[in-house]
């Protein structure tokens, strides 16, 4: 019989990334993650492995900026295919920090792809940003709207993505698939896998979710001053669990022809903050306390996607819809209000479905 493909991922621990291992385990893949937990925790993996019945073979503490580290993994391991997920990406954060940004972010790219020329593994999906697109305007953006990065979170992924370009030019066995999400959110249906932010959310769903649990007092919106039908600004919302299908989706399409192929990921459909109030406070069942504050600085009035190539590439698109988002952000906020850390996670595992 032959043997599943061998992906290994790094920032494999964080939000997108967890949901895409239970994803990819699932469906019969052998994983390696690479993280440094900076931005996450090892204790989601026993979570992801009984969710799945199933053990990711390897997981490596390394910073993917350590270059002897991950050629080491990759001596360890024969890779098919790299998922690539680490990076810092806070906007907010990449304007007091750019150094470390770039740094992260763009250095930590060209380590992986140097660890991955060595080993001659020349198959990569990328986690890319619709927040290089910047203000782009109003109505759906096709991956042929010109990238305006506006903050330095935003430039960095246009940077890494201008390398990936390069690479797949210099080397034509190199396949890259470039996926550009929109606004992933949501959570596993089980409540066992969901967004952990540390310190205060900077993001608008796991801010409502923690105001829904009564550990913050209201929400602000960032403006309601938009030319938009409520005021309030247009966002893609991506449910976290189509966002992990579509990598699943994506390596079984690298096979397809090399070159650098870049795709949005979105759902197509552009909500304003306060339909995302509304159904938040559908899922939760109590209002959602909220004050109008002046609109935050960076911020565009609408970031939609043209999902059409996808669809027209692989036959996938998005099928979850913001209930669910909201329902399952809910989920996971009321089974871990800790998120993975003290009693709370037991009473998740409790209660979760494998
Ligand atoms: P996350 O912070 O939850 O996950 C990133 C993971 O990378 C974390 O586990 C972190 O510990 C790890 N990491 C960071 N620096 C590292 C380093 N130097 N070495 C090894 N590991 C490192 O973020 P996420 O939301 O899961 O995002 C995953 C990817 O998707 C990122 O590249 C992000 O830029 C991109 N993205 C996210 C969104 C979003 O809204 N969540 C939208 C567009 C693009
Ligand atoms: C959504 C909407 C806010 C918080 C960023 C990145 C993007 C991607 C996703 C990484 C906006 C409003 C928010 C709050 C609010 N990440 N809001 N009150 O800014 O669309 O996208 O995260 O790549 O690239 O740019 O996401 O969730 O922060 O905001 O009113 O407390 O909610 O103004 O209109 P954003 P977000």
């Amino acid at each position: 019989m032959k043997k599943p493909p061998t992906i290994l991922l790094t920032g494999g621990a964080g939000f997108i990334g967890s949901h895409t291992c239970a994803e990819l385990l699932h469906h019969g893949y052998e994983l390696i993650v690479v993280d440094n937990f900076a931005n996450s925790t090892p204790r989601v993996f026993p979570r992801v492995e009984r969710l799945t019945g199933r053990h990711i073979d390897a997981i490596y503490d390394v910073d993917i900026r350590d270059r002897h580290a991950l050629s080491a993994v990759f001596d360890r391991h024969s890779v098919d295919a790299v998922v690539h997920f680490a990076a810092r990406k806070a906007v907010g954060e990449s304007m007091q920090l750019p150094v470390e940004y770039y740094d992260t972010n763009i250095g930590g790219t060209t380590s992986l792809l140097r660890a991955m020329q060595e080993h001659r593994v020349h198959r990569l999906v990328f986690s890319s940003s619709c927040s290089i697109y910047g203000d782009a305007g109003r109505g759906p953006l096709d991956e042929t709207t010109p990238a305006r990065p506006t903050n330095p979170y935003a430039a960095s992924k246009w940077a890494c993505e201008q390398v990936l370009a390069d690479v797949c030019r210099r080397c034509p066995q190199f396949t890259v698939l470039c996926l550009r999400y929109f606004n992933p959110v949501g959570a596993h249906p089980s409540g066992l896998l969901g967004e952990v932010p540390r310190g205060t959310p900077g993001n608008l769903v796991p801010y409502v979710a923690q105001v829904a649990d009564g550990r913050r007092d209201r929400l602000s919106v960032f403006g309601a001053d938009y030319d938009t039908p409520d005021g309030t600004a247009i966002r893609d919302y991506l449910h976290v669990m189509d966002t992990a299908e579509a990598h699943r989706v994506a390596l079984e399409h690298l096979a397809d022809g090399p070159g650098m192929h870049v795709f949005n990921l979105g759902v197509g459909a552009g909500r304003t903050v306060l339909e995302v109030i509304a159904a938040f406070e559908a899922a939760c069942g109590s209002p959602i306390p909220y004050q109008v504050v002046p609109r935050r600085p960076g911020d565009v009035t609408e970031l939609v996607a043209d999902p059409t190539a996808v669809e027209r590439a692989w036959g996938w698109r998005a099928t979850r819809g913001l209930a669910d988002m909201c329902q399952d952000a809910w989920r996971f906020q009321q089974h871990n209000p800790h998120g993975y850390a003290g009693r709370a996670q037991q009473r998740a595992y409790q209660g979760a479905t494998p």
